[in-house]
């Protein structure tokens, strides 16, 4: 009884107590029941207890090769394990037979799905659909919780204007506001509006800079400046924290000399006390570790006690923490007050995803869940909407009457485990539907198929037999571009054109005379320039996932109607890197130059041009970002605003008249760019501040309202505070950012 008493009792004061002390509010949504408890298990546990739970480890093999780690509370979370089975026992190890019974927060990179596999985040990006991009978060957080999986290492938020670097293929371009608005989307898809048993505790990542990599080399340095984190890099990661986001990982690359896992700047001084972030930082793999090949730490104890003072409550696979936090504390090195934090952060999401209710998972009933109807049909949505139309000369949609026989080639046509793309280690590829399976089925009896080449590298020089088979087809569709491990991590590539011999493939598909339609699959904007003119059309789709097949088929055959938009520049060159719409004016802005075929004769010593751009290449790329063709057209009239002058109270309202103009139903990426004309510090030639999908019948016209808040147009400027500043602007409404006329007004 009165040890009963006793607990009691001290719950009761330990509510109190955290009560007070607890913060103002929650980023991540906590309560003061949720901090009472916490405090309660926080005051039973002993030092090594502590520092167990900020000890992660990679699973994946058998549990008993940690069970004596977990029965003595040496590991918080595991990550790589998905045999629900063997979750089932992790957990029931930890609870059942560990002193405090502390279940495990179970981890994996479901990135873009986990079994229903989606476009890669790039590709969703294309969608420009924030709405339909959660909705495959929450098929991926269904799908993966269901067999025991509660934290993904996702959205990855990580800007790149580089596509040279594999790991574009993990975020959502080159664009601050449509990361924003994916990362948005993607943290309430994987935790759900409320959190309960089928939330997936999201990991926005990699923090920060990481896409800026010097060369578009992996793991490289950055140097990015405070007020580029501040304008480009960090909103979107803010907006995430805002979103709710429980989880944050530290990202691999030193920026400005310090790398990210020891960055106190940036996890303490900017997440933790500007946005009160008090969810759970993670490091990546080994990135503690690899501050020794930084030269920053001069070894794991030294760089355990970098990580722990820039508040970094979780060490992925160093084991820095627990080999030596314990005789950092017994040393006065570290404080004890510090790990309590760390483990603070740790229990509040373990207890918020209920993991003390709710540590197990039904096996048998997981699988019902996994590649459900519904959600292969949310794929196919997906990777409709994330495919690009970049050229049509008429050939698209194809005239099925007309169509007797169909060749198809390309080492992407039938590629079931390349099509997922990179970082879907769960996709079972015998899930694949292929363009190949998806064209027999469409066209029984029409379709001849040959490769041509075995693989995106394969070099050949003769194609006689592909050839002959396109004079006797009707049409030739060829589906090109990269296998899955040519992008993502660690993957950087220094020439971006089609590999091996896809180029010859349609140069000399081209002499065969009949109409050749393209589909690249890729996790990156290949420069495609040179093959432009031996294709009728082109379709990119970055690496489409399972349903990729059906949805390129609904497309090439007009059911579904294109309406992707480019989310990353398409360059005319690798050497144009890095090129991307929101560039600054420079002092002396390009304005077509001469270029090298246009160079006189004997041209003297004078300049071909006095502006930023390449004598071979300008300054131009080959596609701009936003860009996306569709079967009709789209005219934008009427473009008016509601005044010529604003305060920054007010909000920016739009008029305009949308029209289809073609002869097909379809959906417009209406874009909305706004450029500061003069500031503190100069600005980018043109922002995206607004986006809308807009369907339209064909004929039909629509006119549309959209409202901006003035205050989305602050920057940090010379004086390091974000705020509106006085001034002209213009303002374009389009379809891409290289289109439209401006509006002009005034912020007063
Ligand atoms: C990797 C990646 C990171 C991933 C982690 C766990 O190296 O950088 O994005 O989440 O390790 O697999």
């Amino acid at each position: 009884m009165k040890r009963l008493h006793l607990i009691i009792l001290s719950s009761a004061f330990v509510a109190m107590v955290s009560c007070q002390s607890h913060k103002v509010e929650s980023t991540i949504g906590s309560s003061p029941e949720v901090e009472a408890r916490v405090e309660r298990i926080l005051s039973q546990m002993t030092l090594a207890e502590k520092i167990g739970q900020m000890n992660q480890v990679s699973a994946g093999g058998d549990v008993t090769n940690y069970a004596e780690a977990l029965r003595k509370g040496q590991i918080g979370s595991i990550l790589n394990e998905v045999d629900p089975e063997k979750i089932n026992e992790y957990q029931r190890i930890c609870i059942e037979e560990s002193r405090l019974g502390i279940p495990l927060l179970v981890a994996r990179d479901i990135i873009h799905g986990f079994h229903t596999i989606f476009p890669i985040p790039l590709g969703l990006a294309a969608s420009f659909d924030p709405d339909l991009v959660e909705q495959g978060a929450r098929t991926a957080a269904l799908e993966g919780s269901a067999q025991g999986i509660r934290w993904t290492f996702s959205p990855m938020l990580d800007i790149a204007r580089d596509p040279r670097w594999g790991r574009m293929a993990e975020g959502s371009g080159e664009d601050t506001f449509l990361d924003t608005k994916m990362a948005e989307a993607m943290v309430r898809g994987y935790q759900g509006a409320s959190i309960d048993t089928t939330s997936m505790a999201a990991c926005i990542k990699h923090f920060v800079g990481y896409g800026a990599a010097e060369g578009g080399r992996d793991y490289n340095s950055t140097n990015l400046t405070e007020r580029q984190l501040r304008n480009i890099y960090l909103p979107p990661f803010e907006a995430a924290v805002k979103s709710g986001a429980m989880t944050l990982m530290t990202s691999f690359n030193d920026n400005d000399g310090v790398p990210s896992t020891g960055n106190i700047f940036i996890v303490k001084d900017i997440l933790r006390e500007e946005w009160g972030f008090d969810g759970l930082v993670v490091t990546d793999w080994n990135s503690m570790g690899e501050m020794i090949n930084h030269g920053f730490g001069t070894d794991k104890k030294d760089v355990a006690k970098k990580a722990l003072e820039a508040g970094v409550d979780m060490d992925m696979m160093t084991f820095g923490y627990l080999s030596h936090l314990e005789e950092l504390v017994r040393n006065g090195s570290v404080k004890e007050a510090a790990l309590d934090q760390a483990v603070r952060n740790i229990l509040r999401v373990k207890i918020m995803l209920g993991l003390f209710e709710h540590p197990y998972v039904n096996a048998e009933a997981g699988k019902t869940v996994q590649y459900a109807p519904e959600h292969l049909e949310t794929a196919l949505k997906s990777a409709e909407e994330s495919a690009i139309l970049l050229k049509n000369d008429g050939i698209l949609p194809l005239n099925e009457e007309g169509i007797r026989s169909i060749l198809v080639t390309g080492p992407m046509a039938d590629a079931p485990h390349d099509q997922l793309g990179t970082w879907a280690f769960d996709g079972q590829k015998e899930h694949t539907v292929t363009p190949l399976k998806a064209l027999q089925e469409r066209f029984p009896g029409k379709v001849t198929f040959i490769p041509a080449l075995s693989s995106s590298r394969e070099r050949k020089t003769r194609f006689d037999d592909v050839v002959a088979a396109a004079r006797r087809a009707d049409v030739v569709l060829a589906f090109l571009g990269e296998e899955a491990i040519l992008s993502g991590e660690a993957h950087s590539l220094a020439d971006l054109n089609l590999k091996g011999s896809q180029s010859e493939l349609l140069e000399a598909l081209k002499l065969a005379g009949k109409p050749v339609v393209a589909t690249i699959m890729a996790g990156r904007p290949l420069t495609i320039e040179r093959d432009l003119p031996n294709c009728d059309a082109i379709l990119y789709s970055f690496h489409p996932g399972t349903m990729g097949g059906p949805a390129l088929v609904n497309l090439i055959t007009g059911d579904v109607n294109p309406s992707g938009k480019t989310p990353v520049t398409f360059l005319r060159t690798v050497g144009q890197v890095p090129l991307y719409y929101s560039h600054t004016m420079t002092g002396r802005p390009y304005n077509g130059e001469t270029l090298l075929d246009d160079i006189p004769p004997e041209a003297g010593q004078t300049s071909l041009g006095n502006t930023s751009y390449y004598l071979d290449y300008g300054a131009y790329p080959l596609f701009p970002f936003g860009f996306g063709l569709s079967y009709t057209s789209f005219d934008y009239s009427r473009i008016s605003l509601d005044k010529d002058v604003y305060d920054e109270g007010d909000c920016l309202e739009i008029s305009l008249t949308l029209s289809n103009t073609g002869k097909y139903d379809g959906t417009e990426v209406v874009q909305v760019y706004v450029r500061d004309m003069v500031g503190s510090l100069t600005r980018p030639v043109k922002e995206l501040k607004h986006f809308e999908r807009v369907y339209l019948k064909a004929g039909e016209s629509r006119d549309l309202r959209i409202s901006i808040p003035v205050s989305e147009l602050a920057f940090y400027g010379l004086d390091g505070i974000k705020k509106v500043e006085p001034g002209e602007f213009r303002i374009w409404v389009a379809g891409d950012s290289a289109s439209g006329e401006p509006l002009s007004f005034t912020v007063e």
